[in-house]
């Protein structure tokens, strides 16, 4: 007799969900701060305001009612879940914040930890939490994109402050066993020896501590970035590893529905659509409204577009991935909804 789980179960995407801080800012109201202009920002990104956690609001609160709602779509109550994974860099609590979200939906017989891969981070907590899925060990996996890059940013460095914001998105997955699969495959990267180009460094304060030993005592910087070489990044290895992803799974850019990328700046968007002739109808793209929200752009951008009906079940997304690390990963998917 052996309890060996089933191998190989499909994955379907049942629910999602978002929110954001009640804060928006404009273009013209961070022209305050830094000189800068609606018109230079807009230009540059596409973006035209970005919400920002306030005094009220935390990271956890956001994500929890991310979840809240994505449970909702999917009919299910949080004690049914069996594993949370929060992709955040920006936690509340550095030793993580999924347990604070795990307790605060009530999610109990769930395990819950955080996963760190900056703008990569939902696409990896994905394909992760599709692996326990798969190999048959849970069933229901929440997943939730949450970033307050506000906290890190340097709101005096005109060449970064006015890309980020905040927000939380959520997506809760199924593993099922009649061969029905959401995840047509994926594909992950990274590549440390490129990682200053974009980074969020501790420094280090050496103290006494005993006889002639010290420790290291410290906080974060804010975000360092080089724009134009990140820009560079993203416009090479994103539209290489979704021709790699096409290729391995055998789908043509053509069979696509929707193509959702990290939402970083309206010109990659342009740039990758272009390079695989996908029409601007099939991008999405909600950057104007929350600039770049981090590990949280990809699961805000899906449930806008599932809750205003452009996304509808059966549609296949392309997905791409990519930010700080540097790391980059694709994922096509396809969309299930609520049973
Ligand atoms: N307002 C007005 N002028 C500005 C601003 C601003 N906010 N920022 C920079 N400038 C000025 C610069 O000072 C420079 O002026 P100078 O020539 O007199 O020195 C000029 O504009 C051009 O600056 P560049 O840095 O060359 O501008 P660029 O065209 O590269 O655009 C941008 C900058 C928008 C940041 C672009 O490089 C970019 O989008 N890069 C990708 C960044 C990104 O997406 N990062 C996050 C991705 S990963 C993740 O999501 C964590």
């Amino acid at each position: 007799m052996t309890d060996l789980p089933p191998r190989c179960a499909g994955v379907l995407l049942r629910g999602c969900g978002s929110a954001t801080p009640a804060r928006s800012i404009s273009n013209d109201e961070l022209g305050d701060r830094v000189e800068t202009s609606d018109t230079w920002i807009r230009s540059r990104t596409g973006i035209a305001a970005r919400r920002i956690v306030g005094r009220e609001e935390s990271l956890t609160a956001l994500s929890a009612k991310a979840a809240e709602a994505a449970l909702q779509m999917a009919g299910w109550s949080a004690d049914s879940l069996d594993l949370i994974l929060l992709a955040t860099s920006t936690p509340d609590d550095l030793f993580g914040s999924a347990p604070r979200l795990q307790a605060r939906i009530g999610a109990v017989r769930a395990a819950a930890f955080d996963v760190t891969a900056a703008c990569s981070g939902f696409l990896f907590a994905v394909i992760t939490a599709a692996q326990y899925l798969r190999c048959g060990a849970m069933q229901r996996i929440l997943v939730v994109g949450a970033d307050q890059l506000s906290r890190w940013v340097d709101w005096d460095d005109r060449r970064s402050c006015v890309l980020f914001g905040d927000a939380a998105g959520a997506l809760v997955l199924e593993a099922s066993i009649d061969g029905q699969d959401d995840l047509g495959g994926f594909l992950l990267r990274s590549d440390g020896s490129r990682g200053d180009v974009l980074q969020l460094p501790h420094h280090r304060d050496h103290l006494p501590l005993v006889g002639s030993a010290s420790h290291q005592k410290g906080g974060f910087e804010s975000i360092q970035m080089n724009g134009q070489e990140v820009y560079k990044f993203a416009v090479r290895e994103v539209p290489a590893i979704l021709d790699a992803l096409l290729q391995k799974t055998g789908a043509s850019a053509e069979q696509l529905d929707w193509l959702l990328l990290h939402q970083a700046n309206q010109r990659i968007l342009d740039a990758v659509a272009e390079r695989f002739s996908i029409p601007q109808s099939k991008v999405l793209s909600n950057l104007a409204s929350y600039g770049n929200t981090s590990a949280a752009t990809i699961p805000l951008m899906l449930d806008e577009a599932v809750r205003d009906g452009r996304i509808q079940a059966g549609h296949r997304i392309a997905s791409s991935g990519f930010g700080a690390g540097l790391s980059w990963g694709a994922a096509l998917l396809r969309w299930s909804g609520p049973a």
